[in-house]
């Protein structure tokens, strides 16, 4: 039984038009817009603000003039000998631009060769396509098979380091509960705890971290352990988007945190 049989009227429609074209040739009368532009805004302001935090080279790390044990986590792991933390130096005295210069490439790699972001940002920049039922900008497509996207491939690689990373920060945020007087907890501690949290969420929801742990398997129940780990990933894979948000978020916010603290602007109030 066709549409006209049932009672519903069916009208031919053509959705978008053909590629390469302007994007008000659609049909949608939404403000299907206004999430690309979002998007994009947010992704802008994070590339600006982490591009001057990388390179100004101050204020990175509140240390013991002010009490406390706090590193930004775009200067974290700190491996050149002119880093005012104490974890290098793994390159030496040769290096005299900014620590952060060294280390950002991996995280950054990590983020923007990420699935999600991969969509939001081929969406917000490149019109490819901006919406669905929208035109693609570009009038050609060859997808991900050509230099430059062809690295999106490295996408894998950018995890192993990213969980290594994300050891580091950890590590960091355990060194923030350490006081002149011994343990302690202020609202930095606390910051930094929150940073890593999310980052491990990030990282764990991460399509490829998911199929490191279940892919290429034939028989899950020849793999009781993986299948077990497998199954957690992919309940927090289905919040990878939220996950990639906050932590992105949170991870400028830590580095502007310890900023504040480290130049003296506010005053870290200590909770116990
Ligand atoms: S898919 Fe987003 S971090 Fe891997």
């Amino acid at each position: 039984m066709d549409a006209d049989q049932q009672g519903v009227i069916a009208s031919p429609v053509a959705i978008g038009s053909s590629r390469g074209g302007p994007v008000d040739h659609t049909l949608r009368r939404d403000r299907w817009w206004v999430r690309p532009a979002a998007t994009g805004a947010a992704l802008l302001a994070f590339a600006v603000y982490s591009t001057w935090a990388a390179f100004t080279n101050t204020h990175y790390y509140a240390g013991p003039t002010v009490g406390r044990d706090y590193l930004s986590p775009f200067y974290s792991p700190c491996i050149s000998s002119n880093c005012a933390f104490k974890f290098g130096p793994v390159v030496g005295s040769w290096w005299h631009l900014s620590p952060a210069l060294l280390v950002l490439v991996f995280p950054l790699g990590f983020r923007t060769t990420c699935y999600y972001y991969r969509r939001s940002y081929y969406r917000s920049f490149f019109r490819a396509p901006p919406a669905c039922a929208v035109p693609d900008a570009p009038k050609r497509y060859s997808g991900e098979s050509r230099f430059p996207l062809l690295a999106q491939n490295l996408h894998r690689y950018f995890l192993y380091f990213a969980l290594i990373f994300n050891v580091v920060l950890t590590f960091d945020a355990v060194e923030a509960f350490r006081f002149p007087g011994g343990f302690g907890v202020a609202l930095g501690s606390l910051v930094l705890t929150v940073d890593a949290v999310l980052l491990w969420l990030y990282s764990l929801s991460c399509h490829s971290c998911r199929h490191l742990c279940g892919g290429r398997l034939d028989l899950f129940s020849q793999h009781p352990w993986r299948h077990a780990i497998w199954r957690r990933l992919s309940v927090l894979n289905k919040y990878h988007n939220r996950f990639a948000w906050a932590s992105l978020f949170w991870v400028a916010f830590t580095d502007f945190y310890v900023r504040l603290v480290a130049s003296g602007a506010i005053h870290d109030p200590r909770l116990f």
